[in-house]
């Protein structure tokens, strides 16, 4: 059976244009009722315009879809709770928070401004937090939600010049690794999708021959199963681009067990690194009591 919105209501954040504009029409055309939110601004978070969030607003009327514009901008308390106000305050409730909007200020850490710094970190990291924690307490009273942050492989993986950005998509990653436990008992899920696509604010920094494969449309079926009610996933990041889709995981080794009753020095370490580093036997936890046991257990032994 298809996967539909219907009486759903849903919130996307930065949806004026590119990956968030296609997670909007989706979710739209399939019965969902949509906040479009957009600043409006550049690529760097600078200005800002009506007219992003209104032209899709318009795109998924056209369709005969039901959608209403949100201007206000991410990255502060008050402002990110007039986004989630406007869900409530037109169609009475909200179920589907993705969280989209981004901003790139790439320079290297040596030239990077402190200011230029915070204000990534404040768009991406808090930007999400406080959309989250407006919609937190509507979803905990009626049992239901379903949470996208998108993080990116800049941060999963590293890239030379966003350290600023790396660091507030990562950042995500361990918000929803301890907000996928708090959700759980109601039924709120809390995923992540890692996408790749051609946007603007991509375009400059990709090949046009591998460009032209990264429809943004590609990456939102990921970001729509997981906010499907159908959908029982929670903490999972999905790598998404081109038609590619994986699970990314945080893995521990298995590790060495020195035994904490004697001296361990710093040349032990070095010569046993290599087993250290061992990602052979690695596994990942479903929460950090898990790693816990795994240390008492091996003290045991
Ligand atoms: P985009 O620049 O096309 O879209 C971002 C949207 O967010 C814009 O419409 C912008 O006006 C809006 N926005 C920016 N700051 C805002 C604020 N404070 N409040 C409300 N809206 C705001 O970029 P794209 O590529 O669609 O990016 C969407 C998300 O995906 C971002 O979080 C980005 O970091 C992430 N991402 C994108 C990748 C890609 O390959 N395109 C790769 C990895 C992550």
């Amino acid at each position: 059976m298809d996967i539909r919105y219907d009486d759903r209501v849903a919130v996307v954040t930065g949806a004026g244009t590119g990956l968030g504009r296609s997670h909007a029409l989706f979710l739209a055309a399939r019965g969902a009722k949509v906040v479009v939110n957009d600043l409006g601004g550049a690529v760097d978070g600078r200005g800002g315009s009506a007219k992003a969030a209104d032209m899709v607003v318009a795109e998924i009327e056209a369709a005969g879809g039901e959608a209403v514009a949100n201007y206000d901008s991410v990255d502060r308390p008050d402002s990110a709770a007039a986004i989630i106000a406007t869900a409530i305050d037109t169609y009475g409730t909200v179920d589907i928070l993705i969280n989209n909007a981004g901003i790139l200020r790439d320079k290297t850490f040596a030239k990077v401004t402190m200011d230029d710094f915070e204000v990534v970190m404040r768009v991406h990291l808090m930007g999400s937090v406080y959309c989250t924690h407006a919609a937190w307490p509507i979803m905990a009273e009626k049992g239901y939600g379903r949470v996208v942050l998108t993080t990116s492989a800049a941060g999963l993986y590293g890239n030379f010049g966003q350290t600023n950005y790396a660091a507030a998509k990562l950042a995500l990653v361990g918000f929803m690794n301890a907000l996928k436990l708090e959700g759980q008992k109601n039924n709120i899920l809390v995923n992540t999708i890692a996408p790749i696509a051609k946007t603007r604010m991509t375009e400059s920094l990709m090949p046009e021959d591998f460009a032209k494969h990264l429809d943004p449309e590609l990456v939102t079926p990921a970001v729509a199963w997981f906010v499907a009610e159908e959908c029982q996933r929670t903490g999972d990041i999905v790598s998404a681009g081109a038609g590619y889709y994986a699970l990314v995981k945080v893995e521990e080794a298995a590790g060495v067990a020195l035994g904490a009753d004697q001296p361990v020095t710093p040349e032990i370490i070095r010569d046993r690194y290599d087993d250290i580093a061992n990602m052979t036997a690695a596994t990942p936890f479903l929460h950090a009591n898990e790693l816990l046991d795994k240390v008492g257990k091996l003290l045991n032994r």
